[in-house]
């Protein structure tokens, strides 16, 4: 493993979109659009800018529309050739030339933990990368975010997970890093000592909160498959996470980027209008839009 690169990638999404239905009702959450593109090819693209050649989707059986997304539609390509909209059917087949993309199904909903083990036999014995499809991160000066975490991979040959700094009212919602105290943080990077899913704000050890990007040796599956129960009644990944400390060094990486939560409503809100500013076809008319509204506030 010591000498692997990191070249496959896990992206769970087997989760049941609660919280936004109805659109979720016969739609995976991943296909919903930050202005034209669906949040799960944001995710698959970073995944590619940052070297990942082969991904690993773990879907549940209300997925499929997702698996037709990354792959040819030669009817839409005939259409489209014959109306001589070129420009759309480069478009339309470079999403199905991104990567090299694996689908597994997660039979039961027992959590994170448990939807990273059944990615276990294809990753084999090889360093690897997980992203979460709620988490889209944008960093326009520099490296994406996984890219940055596989840096500081190669850089320690151990386990690296990406955090951010959340405000103690947040603290509730993520996995919450313990930095080590014995050890001095190197820059972005520092080596912690524990990691609790979902604490009280009483309880956090920290304000580092892990978002949706993590770099892992494979030693991570033998703790899964022991992992009991945690948070929520389900099998969490933090926990396996703290207990391969027990073997292996852990560290946290505080990447750089703007990190969108594009599984709450509002972090989806706030994304689509940045996205839509970026635009150039839109962002002028978006943005008088934007004064007009706030005038009137
Ligand atoms: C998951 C992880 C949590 C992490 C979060 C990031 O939680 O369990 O540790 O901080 O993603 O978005 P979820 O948001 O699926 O409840």
């Amino acid at each position: 493993m010591n000498h692997l690169p990191v070249r496959k990638a896990v992206i769970p999404a087997a989760g049941l979109g609660t919280r936004f239905l109805p659109a979720t009702k016969a739609m995976p959450k991943e296909m919903l659009p930050i202005v034209d593109t669906p949040t799960v090819q944001y995710i698959v693209e970073e995944a590619v800018k940052s070297g990942i050649e082969e991904i690993l989707v773990i879907t549940n059986s209300n997925k499929h529309c997702m698996e037709n997304h990354f792959d040819k539609n030669y009817e839409l390509e005939a259409r489209l050739t014959e109306s001589g909209k070129m420009q759309e059917v480069e478009m339309i087949n470079d999403i199905a030339k991104m990567a090299n993309i694996y689908y597994v199904r997660q039979k039961e909903p027992k959590g994170l933990g448990h939807a990273i083990l059944c990615a276990k036999s294809f990753i084999g014995n090889e360093p690897f990368a997980i992203l979460l499809g709620d988490d889209i991160v944008v960093n326009k000066k520099g490296d994406p975010a996984l890219k940055q975490l596989i840096g500081a991979f190669e850089q320690k040959r151990a386990s690296i997970v990406g955090v951010q700094t959340v405000p103690d009212s947040d603290v509730h919602k993520y996995g919450i890093v313990s930095p080590s105290l014995s050890t001095m943080p190197q820059g972005r990077l520092t080596k912690l000592c524990n990691m609790v899913e979902k604490p009280k704000t009483e309880d956090a050890p920290s304000n580092l909160a892990v978002l949706g990007r993590y770099v892992l040796t494979p030693a991570i599956f033998d703790y899964l498959e022991s992992q009991t129960t945690g948070a929520g009644g389900e099998i969490q990944l933090t926990d396996a996470i703290k207990r391969l400390m027990d073997s292996q060094a852990v560290y946290a990486y505080d990447f750089e980027g703007v990190r969108y939560d594009a599984g709450d409503k509002f972090g989806f809100i706030k994304a689509t209008i940045d996205f839509a500013l970026d635009r150039p076809e839109l962002q002028e008319a978006l943005a008088a839009y934007i004064k007009k509204l706030a005038e009137e506030l």
